[in-house]
């Protein structure tokens, strides 16, 4: 693996050898001194176009966690402001000393393009509406940790499938590793074309959750152009929120999943995020070991 642009670059045994290498990385992180000398002299750069709180910091503390240096770019700060491309940005961090590059943007396609100027291995750590990797190798080490195996789980995404990179990526990874998705959205939050997904459609949150092993709620994704196409955000939660009468339909030992941000009160309701069936900081913990699995892999580590 030269690269991690997306899941589709996995088979089933990388992604199983990823999840092994986390879990193992897990261990680390719950030591005195939570930090290995592997990548001594290395350098991790995180190219932020868009916002993040998890995916960045998680990778921060992964590369630290290796003993790489971090060299953290962010563009409202930087000569981006003064018109510099995003190919010229990389290139000076990859002069400035960058050995591997983690990249979040909003335009599809940004980390390939990135991937095919500099010349050290790049994570890509959201593009648009197409891909996040590293979210869905977290989330199956979460339901690897919690029912041993996906193999036979029945995961429900809910929510704005067509504007998600997690859902894309998720879909991905889950049905690669043997779990059956059902994909839970109002008709104008699901893709036109559904044809590549292999997945099940369901318009009724409450009609999916008595055979859900995994309700996997996705925030609603303003900033992509969701709001304007639903009738209101508070119609929306009361058809595909998750709150504590519908966390009672579910099997006892089903679990509530959520990438974050959480809007809470849309998605997913407050006692339902912080009820102990709710995996939500698990996910967030599983991507510090996640990612330090895969910036190890990546720079050939040993
Ligand atoms: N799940 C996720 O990508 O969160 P951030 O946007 O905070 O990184």
């Amino acid at each position: 693996m030269k690269h991690l642009l997306s899941i589709s670059d996995l088979d089933r045994a990388e992604i199983e050898d990823l999840l092994t290498l986390a879990a193992e990385f897990s261990s680390v992180l719950e030591r005195d001194i939570p930090k290995v000398p592997t990548l001594r002299g290395r350098t991790i750069a995180t190219v932020f176009f868009e916002a993040s709180t998890r995916t960045r910091l998680s990778f921060e503390r992964a590369a630290k966690a290796l003993s790489a240096d971090v060299m953290s770019f962010a563009p409202g700060t930087s000569s981006v402001t003064k018109g510099e491309s995003l190919k010229d940005t990389v290139l000076t961090l990859e002069a400035t000393g960058a050995d591997l590059f983690v990249v979040r943007h909003e335009s599809v396609g940004a980390a390939a393009r990135v991937a095919g100027w500099v010349n050290g291995p790049v994570i890509n750590g959201g593009d648009g509406a197409h891909q996040h990797p590293t979210q869905a190798l977290l989330d199956a080490l979460t339901l690897r940790q919690r029912f041993g195996k996906l193999d036979g789980l029945k995961v429900g995404i809910v929510g704005d499938i067509a504007n998600s990179r997690v859902a894309r990526s998720n879909i991905d990874a889950f049905t690669k590793l043997g779990a059956q998705v059902e994909l839970i959205a109002p008709s104008p939050l699901l893709p036109v074309d559904l044809s590549a997904f292999p997945v099940t459609v369901s318009g009724s949150l409450e009609d999916s959750l008595p055979h859900l092993d995994v309700v996997y709620l996705l925030r609603v994704q303003i900033e992509r152009g969701s709001g304007p196409i639903l009738p209101s955000l508070a119609e929306y939660g009361l058809r595909f929120g998750m709150n504590r009468q519908r966390l009672q339909m579910l099997p006892a030992d089903a679990v509530v999943m959520h990438p974050g941000p959480i809007n809470r009160g849309v998605e997913i309701t407050a006692d339902v995020a912080d009820d102990p069936r709710s995996l939500v900081l698990d996910q967030v913990q599983n991507g510090v070991s996640t990612r330090m699995a895969v910036i190890f892999r990546l720079l050939g580590a040993s």
